[in-house]
């Protein structure tokens, strides 16, 4: 009796696991289409966030709709698009806005990221020395860096293609130290000292070399210089050449400085000419104009401060290496500038001309229909819609987060694949985490993802279906009339348009 008891609830758990699990499964593996109406109940349960919604409208929107013909300039018309980068991100220098361009993507793209495991600023300054604090690549190597980390060519080429484009971002120095003592707010450090950050700063160039030293905290994921010439630090200046507090390195060692550097990198962004270095480095990359849209991200308003000439002066001094920088390479990006003939200003008036339109668009309110943007010299046509403002507006947490999964994900099924030969990817890998679970418990959960709860932290569920699209989880069938409403949170605040 006791025996049949227990017979029979096995049998009742196998058919609960067969109920429960089967359809999770099942669904993933080949991935049928979620068809508005017909879509079956089951796959309805555990698509909870997707429920009563036409989630998404017309996926792959952000895609070429069109080829160029004989109209397109050289670059367009001609080139390969480049996919290997290697982004060298400067603290407090519009890094993150230029970061979303390449999240979005290498993201859309299915590129490998050099990424971070545990926390987004792990790279920085020296982590790319400690394989155990990235990811492994999912292709044969990895093809984008664009996380904080301390530039050392030797070891980003030992994962990146030598042949990446690299690039990086300056600021204005003076603008730099604003934006340095507002966003870290410094003046606390200053412990004789209390008041509005940029009154703190004036105090502070008063006398830089008595207050720096209270602000270098080894804090993780702080710059390692706030103030003295934090920017050719993260340019690979030798930090040792820097330890004189009353001095400065000599004329020569800042220009052999300069000068390796204009060898080895292919693009200097300036901060105070954004737009101009996107078409530059649109141009650069062989890529479409869709591609360097963006939203400004991380930026922040601080007071208007008038800093007497002579404060200026001694900032130049404290800070000379950074401002020789800069200049450098103001110059230098004037020069291509100069260099990229007549249609350079077209294409830049065209390109603010479709930011206005895409962020009017982006932040109008939902239900507006899709708005074509025409084919230029420089872009194939394409549909401004819901999917296309989804990927610009998503955090830089919440790229990080899903490029993550992905690749745990990558990794689970080609190990599970590796140690049990006979078994086919990926279905006994989802097969065993679905045994683990018992019940599909909806979306933020496996098979769907790894990172579940980070996923659900930091994207939204709409940015989270969308990526369920992306990964071939879901189909688009669903009408675009009745989206889930954006909500969550967006780390990093988009700034809607001016
Ligand atoms: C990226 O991967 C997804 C899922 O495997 C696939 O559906 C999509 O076509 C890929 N996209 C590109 C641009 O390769
Ligand atoms: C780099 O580019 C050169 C010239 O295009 C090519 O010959 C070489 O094979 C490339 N190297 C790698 C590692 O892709
Ligand atoms: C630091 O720089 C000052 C001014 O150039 C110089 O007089 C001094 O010798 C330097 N100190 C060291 C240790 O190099
Ligand atoms: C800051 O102050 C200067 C000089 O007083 C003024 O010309 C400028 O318009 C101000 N900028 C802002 C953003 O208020
Ligand atoms: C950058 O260079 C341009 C062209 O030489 C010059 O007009 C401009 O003043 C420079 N910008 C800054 C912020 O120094």
């Amino acid at each position: 009796m006791a025996m049949r008891l227990k017979s029979s609830f096995r049998w009742l758990g196998l058919a609960l696991l067969v109920i429960c699990v089967l359809p999770t499964v099942v669904f993933y593996t080949w991935g049928p289409p979620f068809n508005g109406g017909t879509t079956g109940t089951t796959q309805q349960g555990s698509l909870r966030a997707g429920q009563n919604a036409g989630l998404l409208g017309h996926f792959g929107s952000w895609k070429r709709t069109q080829e160029l013909g004989s109209q397109g300039t050289r670059n367009f018309a001609t080139c390969e698009p480049r996919t290997d980068i290697a982004f060298i991100k400067t603290h407090k220098t519009g890094g993150t806005t230029v970061m979303q361009i390449l999240h979005r993507f290498g993201y859309l793209h299915n590129s490998s990221f050099l990424i971070p495991h545990h926390n987004i600023n792990d790279l920085y300054p020296y982590g790319l020395l400690y394989p155990q604090l990235y990811l492994r690549p999912i292709q044969h190597g990895h093809g984008i860096l664009t996380y904080h980390t301390v530039y050392n060519r030797p070891a980003i080429v030992k994962h990146l293609s030598e042949n990446s484009t690299f690039f990086t971002i300056l600021r204005e120095p003076l603008s730099h130290l604003k934006s340095t003592f507002s966003y870290y707010r410094l003046s606390r450090l200053m412990d004789d000292y209390e008041s509005a950050e940029m009154e703190a700063m004036i105090k502070f160039l008063e006398d830089p070399g008595r207050y720096d030293t209270k602000f270098n905290t080894q804090n993780p994921g702080r710059p390692i210089s706030f103030t003295r010439n934090p920017m050719a630090l993260e340019l690979g200046f030798p930090v040792q050449k820097l330890r004189n507090i009353t001095g400065n390195p000599s004329s020569e060692d800042i220009k052999d400085f300069l000068e390796t550097i204009s060898g080895e990198l292919d693009l200097v962004m300036i901060l105070e000419y954004f737009e101009e270095s996107l078409v530059l480095l649109r141009r650069l990359m062989c890529w479409d104009l869709q591609d360097i849209l963006y939203l400004k991200y991380n930026s922040y308003e601080y007071g208007n401060v008038t800093v007497p000439p002579v404060l200026m002066d001694r900032h130049k001094q404290w800070d000379t290496v950074d401002y020789a920088l800069y200049d450098h390479f103001n110059k230098t990006l004037w020069g291509k500038i100069q260099k990229e003939g007549n249609d350079f200003r077209e294409e830049l008036h065209h390109f603010r001309d479709i930011e206005h339109k895409v962020r009017t668009h982006c932040f109008s309110p939902k239900d507006q229909l899709p708005t074509t943007v025409e084919r230029s010299p420089w872009n194939a046509q394409f549909l401004i819609d819901s999917e296309f403002c989804t990927w610009l507006k998503a955090s830089h947490m919440c790229y990080w987060t899903l490029l993550r999964d992905r690749s745990l994900k990558f990794h689970m099924s080609t190990d599970e694949r590796k140690t049990s030969p006979l078994k086919q990817k990926p279905r006994s890998f989802l097969v065993k985490l679905s045994k683990k679970l018992r019940v599909s418990s909806g979306i933020h959960a496996p098979p769907f993802c790894v990172l579940c709860g980070e996923v659900q932290r930091y994207c939204s569920d709409h940015e989270y279906v969308s990526h369920l699209y992306q990964e071939g989880h879901i189909s688009s069938s669903l009408s675009s009339s009745n989206r889930l409403e954006l909500q969550g949170w967006h780390g990093g605040n988009p700034l809607p348009p001016a």
